[in-house]
């Protein structure tokens, strides 16, 4: 316990300390009584000095990046989470940035030879200095000899001790959290403990590099007969919890336009490729890459597409992606009877509902955007719109499907900072055209119960039984299982028993603490 309350006391200082503390009570006006601990801990520290010509939320951010990991990890979640800390704070935390200084090469190496052991470790040739860090792990380039062929990887390496540290941070935050909560009610509507519970379940997901390694290999396997589209491989021998391995990607990143135009690459066409194939894998498929920023895509003087970082993939299951092909066809018919009836069928929609109101909702949703020019159209915006509309007709929206329309906008616009005149309604047509056909036709019941045994095999472990846990839980984690879908888990419950215990001990050492912690600084 007592290192709870250590964790609990180094937190606060560092929270007062870098500013976040000053900022929060700008935007939500904290309890008094917080505030003085908070003021007691930052006595003695040097608080940092933030820019005031900034938005809370922006200073927010900056304090965020400098507490490191926990509180990077802390801030990403809850940039997904406008339910909870609203629209504006939330688009302002999504700017929030993943990088830190680099951990040394040397410590690299020992972690390389501790997890595949002195003999793989051997055959590792010319371990590059780092080339990308981020908070929980960072990248090297390498050879490596199998067989006596030279193969040009990527080594992703977890930082040392990170799942220890961020544990133990989010162990002081989770009492924090629940002391704030149990003393002053009206922190309830802020969900504190269930925000600390869910980071911590997803974290440790990220924190597993068997779990990328697993969704690397499936998008592979989906894609491999794609053209233009080329998974890296994984190089099993050399991926562990701590490190992943994989091709060197041999490309451009999608950023440097004018390197690829000059290696003879057409923009238009990437812009369309890009699209399709991210459409393709969501509705074929139902699995898609869920984090496509430009950093993380990159392009091959074919014009191929590779894409890297695994850590976020989106799952729809059968009917999501059904009801999602059929949606966008219908937005793109301007035929809103038909989407209206879609959502009846489905049964998405309370059948009391009125059908003419709801077929006039979206005709609101769908017509503003007819109006527009082809520059503008979005996809994604389109069933942002689609989305607030449904939940006013008591629709909940999907955790997968509000992931996949996040993506779309960042997708939309990595092809429009291709080419701005991309036109998304011609390119998504044909797509959803042939999937719309494919699930029609006479012989899909075969076709889903041949595709059903397929899905079976693929998911069989490749190599490490680990590949089954890894699977379960990724595909808990895109079905929103593992995430915003769960209210109380068990889990939550026990953690909250465990706390209530705590919480008794932790007021009675507080005061004895605080007169340390003053007599020390
Ligand atoms: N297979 C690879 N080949 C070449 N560079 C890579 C590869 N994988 C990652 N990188 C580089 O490392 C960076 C960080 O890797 P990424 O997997 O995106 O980690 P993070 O989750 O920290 O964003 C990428 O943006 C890219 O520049
Ligand atoms: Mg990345």
């Amino acid at each position: 316990m007592f290192k709870s309350i250590f964790q609990l006391f180094s937190i606060a200082r560092k929270l007062a300390s870098s500013g976040a503390v000053g900022i929060i009570n700008e935007i939500y006006n904290i309890p008094f009584v917080i505030k003085l601990f908070f003021d007691l801990f930052a006595i003695g520290s040097k608080k940092k000095l933030l820019q005031n010509n900034k938005k809370p939320g922006e200073k927010l951010c900056d304090a965020l990046e400098d507490m490191g990991t926990t509180f990077i990890k802390l801030g990403q979640f809850l940039a997904t989470r406008p339910d909870i800390i609203g629209e504006a704070l939330a688009d302002d935390l999504a700017k929030l940035q993943d990088k830190l200084p680099p951990f040394e090469l040397h410590e690299s190496k020992k972690i390389l030879k501790k997890e595949i052991g002195e003999n793989l470790y051997k055959n590792i040739i010319d371990l590059s200095e780092p080339i990308a860090a981020a908070s929980i792990a960072q990248v090297h380039i390498a050879k490596i000899n199998i067989d006596n062929k030279i193969n040009e990887v990527a080594i992703k390496i977890l930082r040392p001790d990170i799942e220890k540290q961020f544990n133990e941070e989010l162990d002081a935050l989770m009492l924090f959290a629940y002391i704030v909560e149990s003393t002053f009610r009206k922190t309830k509507r802020l969900k504190l403990v269930e925000v600390v519970h869910l980071l911590r379940k997803i974290t440790n997901i990220e924190m597993d590099l068997r779990f990328e390694a697993a969704a690397a290999n499936e998008l592979y396997e989906n894609t491999k007969n794609d053209q233009g589209f080329n998974v890296p491989k994984i190089y099993w021998n050399y991926t562990s919890k701590k490190i992943l391995t994989l091709d060197k990607v041999d490309g451009i990143s999608i950023r440097e336009q004018k390197l690829l135009e000059e290696s003879g690459v057409n923009l238009k066409d990437l812009a369309e490729n890009l699209i399709q194939h991210f459409l393709k894998q969501t509705v074929r498929d139902g699995f898609f890459h869920g984090d496509m920023h430009q950093g993380n895509l990159f392009v091959d003087k074919k014009g191929n597409i590779i894409p890297v970082d695994f850590g976020i993939m989106g799952r729809l299951d059968k009917n999501n992606r059904k009801y999602l092909a059929e949606i966008l066809y219908g937005f793109i018919q301007r035929d809103y009877v038909k989407v209206a009836e879609i959502h009846f069928q489905a049964g998405l929609v309370p059948q009391n509902a009125s059908r003419e109101e709801f077929a006039q909702a979206l005709r609101s949703v769908g017509e503003p955007i007819f109006g527009q020019s082809i520059k503008n159209i979005s996809g994604g915006n389109l069933l942002a719109h689609l989305f607030e509309i449904t939940e006013k007709f008591n629709m909940p929206t999907q955790t997968p499907l509000l992931l996949l329309q996040k993506n779309m906008v960042v997708v939309e616009g990595v092809a429009r900072k291709l080419y701005p005149e991309t036109n998304i309604w011609e390119i998504s047509k044909p797509v959803l055209e042939d999937w719309i056909k494919n699930i029609k036709s006479p012989k899909t019941t075969f076709d889903t119960a041949i595709n059903t045994s397929g899905e079976i095999l693929k998911r069989i472990p490749d190599f490490p039984n680990f590949m089954d846990k890894a699977n379960y839980a990724l595909q808990l984690l895109a079905e929103g299982k593992l995430n915003l879908g769960l209210k109380n888990s068990e889990g939550l419950e026990i953690e909250e028993m465990k706390l209530k215990g705590l919480r008794n001990n932790i007021i009675i050492s507080f005061l004895g603490v605080v007169i340390v912690v003053l007599l020390v600084f």
